[in-house]
């Protein structure tokens, strides 16, 4: 392959840092398919001296288009243009359309690295997949309305996947489909909490979650989450919230767990004051120091024939997010009014993809999938924690447990999440601040001494995280400075 000539590049026209400006030159011509798949790039000594600038801000660029999946860094030889094109970049029509001030995010700044809630796309096994929704797309009798309560097919095979996965006790006829766990958690605080009730929620807490709370305009009461140990039984039993909403296998945002003495106390708790539990069990599948364990919808059905949980699981994470497909679980004297609510907010789910996703499940492929991706996050996460040890020398710390997709990580040093955040997004990396997990209920939410971020490992390539993680670090160490 010839080498690549860098011929008209220009870093004119912005005010953006030099670094970025490069970044977004080579990108363009890459993008516009005008530098060849597979074709060289000059040294980074090369370009720095034919464009006049310091070799360090063509190592920056390059690094980022190297983390972006733009270019690939091979070892001994130099900088090459990757053979695949990033799948956002098949569709550059959007790109070009004006965008209001209000435009949601698009899904290309969603996917960045570390950007939370996202799995490793590029390792779900599409073939399969295919197959199923194949096996399924002629089937005439699939075409008309459905029964709103979702595929019995899928029903039933969810019903011994979180049986054997997860200790769910339930049948296909207490579970509910719904379009992602965003959908059940809706269902559920409609069912059980009205305008002006009261709930505890974990604080930080599950933004989405949040969302919806003030939508149905339910009163919450901040239940603090302390690293490493969690919140405080004793308010939840002294509380007279009528429901608890918790994320007990790894708390979100702060990572914490919640043991089986704990859980025992929660379900004696709701049984003994009647009392409900929402449990979101987003992504236990995901837990790499230890067993997981038991739900506590399984715990409650074991302790007692009262049952006061409902329990809300995800395929986001052991899928993938676009395929928009969540359960829940419910009590037997619930079931009516979540199926009226369902019936009313948005009628049946989508046909096809809930029949491929019951072969999928029943054939073993999910299991296969999530025991592959187990071990593979697993690795990204000791990859993270030891990237973050080197390269943020001590000053800031990962506090969230081993499991799921994302770090938490903490500071007490001078240096605003906000800022970090927002300078984070202009050199291609998206992390979370930890104010975006506080609602208007915490006490803490303008009154804290440390700070934190978010970072999602699970659509960030194993290569890709140590150049990411020195990037950010490189920043923090920047906003420290200026501070
Ligand atoms: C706490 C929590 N619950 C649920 C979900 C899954 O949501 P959904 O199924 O709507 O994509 C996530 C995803 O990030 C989550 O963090």
């Amino acid at each position: 392959m010839m080498p690549i000539d860098v011929g008209d590049l220009s870093l004119e026209g912005s005010q953006s840092a030099l670094h970025e400006r490069l970044f977004h030159a080579i990108r363009a011509k890459i993008v516009a398919q005008l530098w060849p798949l597979g074709g060289k790039l000059p040294s980074t000594r090369k370009l720095a001296n034919e464009l006049s600038i310091s070799r360090n801000t063509v190592i920056a660029a390059y690094e980022q288009l190297v983390a972006e999946g733009y270019l690939e860094s091979r070892k001994g030889s130099g900088f090459y243009v990757t053979v695949h094109l990033p799948d956002h970049y098949l569709h550059t029509s959007s790109e070009r359309m004006p965008q209001s001030a209000a435009a949601p995010i698009s899904a290309f700044e969603i996917n960045k690295p570390f950007a939370p809630g996202v799995p490793d796309l590029a390792q779900f096994p599409i073939d399969k997949w295919q197959r199923m929704l194949l096996r399924h797309g002629n089937r005439i009798s699939l075409m008309g309305n459905q029964n709103v309560q979702g595929s019995l097919a899928l029903r039933q095979a969810l019903a011994e996947y979180l049986a054997s996965s997860r200790s769910v006790a339930c049948n296909a006829s207490r579970i509910i489909i719904t379009s992602g766990a965003q959908q059940a958690l809706y269902i559920a605080t409609s069912a059980i909490l009205g305008a002006g009730d009261k709930v505890l929620m974990e604080q930080p807490g599950y933004a989405q979650m949040s969302k919806v709370l003030k939508l149905k305009q339910v009163d919450v009461e901040s239940l603090i989450v302390k690293e490493n140990v969690g919140f405080d039984l004793l308010q939840v039993e002294e509380s007279a919230a009528k429901a608890l909403y918790v994320t007990p296998s790894n708390q979100y945002p702060m990572g914490t767990t919640l043991n089986s003495e704990q859980r025992l106390n929660l379900i004696h708790w709701a049984n003994l004051q009647q009392r409900w539990i929402i449990e979101d069990d987003y992504d236990s599948e995901f837990q790499f120091a230890h067993r997981p364990y038991t739900s506590l919808q399984g715990l409650a059905s074991e302790m007692s024939s009262e049952d006061r949980v409902l329990y809300i699981g995800s395929f986001s994470k052991v899928m993938f997010n676009g395929l928009r497909l969540g359960y829940l679980v419910v009590p037997e004297s619930l079931v009516a009014t979540c199926l009226q609510i369902k019936d009313a907010t948005s009628g049946d789910t989508a046909t096809h993809s809930q029949e491929a996703l019951a072969d999928f499940i029943s054939e073993g492929h999910l299991l296969r999938h999530i025991r592959k991706m187990r071990k593979l996050y697993h690795q990204k996460y000791q990859r993270m924690c030891c990237a973050i040890e080197l390269h943020f020398k001590g000053k800031a710390k990962v506090i969230s447990q081993a499991a799921g997709l994302h770090v938490t990580i903490k500071w007490t040093v001078e240096v605003d999440e906000i800022r970090l955040a927002t300078e984070a997004e202009k050199i291609g990396i998206v992390v979370r601040p930890m104010r975006y997990y506080e609602d208007e209920s915490n006490p803490y939410r303008h009154n804290r001494a440390w700070h934190s971020v978010v970072l999602g490992f699970g659509n960030t390539g194993l290569e890709q995280i140590e150049p990411n993680i020195a990037a950010l670090a490189r920043l923090f160490e920047r906003l420290e400075t200026d501070a």
